[in-house]
């Protein structure tokens, strides 16, 4: 499976794409996730990004691009990958169309989009916490850790995102809306545009997802 997780901030992409890339035995590449990798090493890579992600805004899509491009080549990635967060800019979809026809001639399967309002998003990633050692993402309202602050699966603290502040979200979802929004009509176009409601519980979610991707793949 080659599938894409698009969806505005807070809409559950890494909540579902963990889960989703565990049964499918896909590797989860999600760009945000390897940005605040590279932030909290102070590599080059996060030197440069930092005010972008911290203010909300956008990295460069060739900065991104160089960063899938190498992803999606490594070993583990042979059969087939989850994207989350990627691609976000129509640029970022020609660019990945294009890495994936020189690697294979492969095509997406799938771009998954969840499709949630905007003031659920808001009130989701005000209660979101995550743990800094395995990324494991609890919510104060529908998923709160056992211990206040300390992670259920590996016992780490957990923490907030520094882009999770309101007024970074209110930047987030304008980002969103402007420059990410429009591969919805660029995916429907190419046959590929899956519309998962996800402003349900979870679980609820979740089974949608797997009615759109199948049992077993
Ligand atoms: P990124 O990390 O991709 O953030 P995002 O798109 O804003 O999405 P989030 O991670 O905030 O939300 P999510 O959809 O994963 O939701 P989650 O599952 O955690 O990007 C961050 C930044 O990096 C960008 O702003 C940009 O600067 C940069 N960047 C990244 N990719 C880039 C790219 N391609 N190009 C350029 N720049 C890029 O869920 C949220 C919360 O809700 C959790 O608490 C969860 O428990 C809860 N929850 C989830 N689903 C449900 C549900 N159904 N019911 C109740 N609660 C739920
Ligand atoms: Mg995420």
């Amino acid at each position: 499976m080659r599938a894409v997780l698009l969806g505005a901030p807070g809409s559950g992409k890494g909540t579902h794409g963990k889960r989703l890339s565990e049964e499918c035995q896909v590797p989860l590449i999600s760009t945000g996730d390897i940005l605040r990798q590279a932030i909290a090493e102070e590599t080059r890579l996060g030197l440069a990004a930092k005010a972008d992600v911290q203010a909300g805004r956008l990295v460069a899509d060739e900065t991104v691009l160089g960063l899938i491009e190498t992803r999606v080549g490594r070993p583990d990635a042979a059969k087939g990958f989850l994207l989350d967060g990627f691609p976000r800019t129509v640029a970022q979809a020609d660019g990945l169309a294009a890495i994936m026809e020189a690697g294979g001639g492969h095509r997406l399967d799938h771009v998954l989009n969840l499709v949630v309002a905007a003031d659920i998003v808001v009130n989701r990633l005000r209660d979101r916490w995550l743990c800094g050692q395995c990324g494991a993402i609890y919510n104060l309202s529908s998923k709160p850790p056992k211990a206040t602050g300390t992670c259920d699966v590996c016992g780490s603290e957990l923490a907030q995102r520094a882009d999770d502040e309101p007024a970074t979200v209110r930047a987030r979802l304008e980002v969103y809306e402007r420059e990410t929004a429009p591969l919805v009509s660029y995916y429907a176009t190419r046959g590929i545009l899956r519309n998962v409601d996800a402003a349900g519980p979870a679980d609820q979610v979740y089974a949608a997802i797997r009615r759109v991707v199948g049992p077993s793949s």
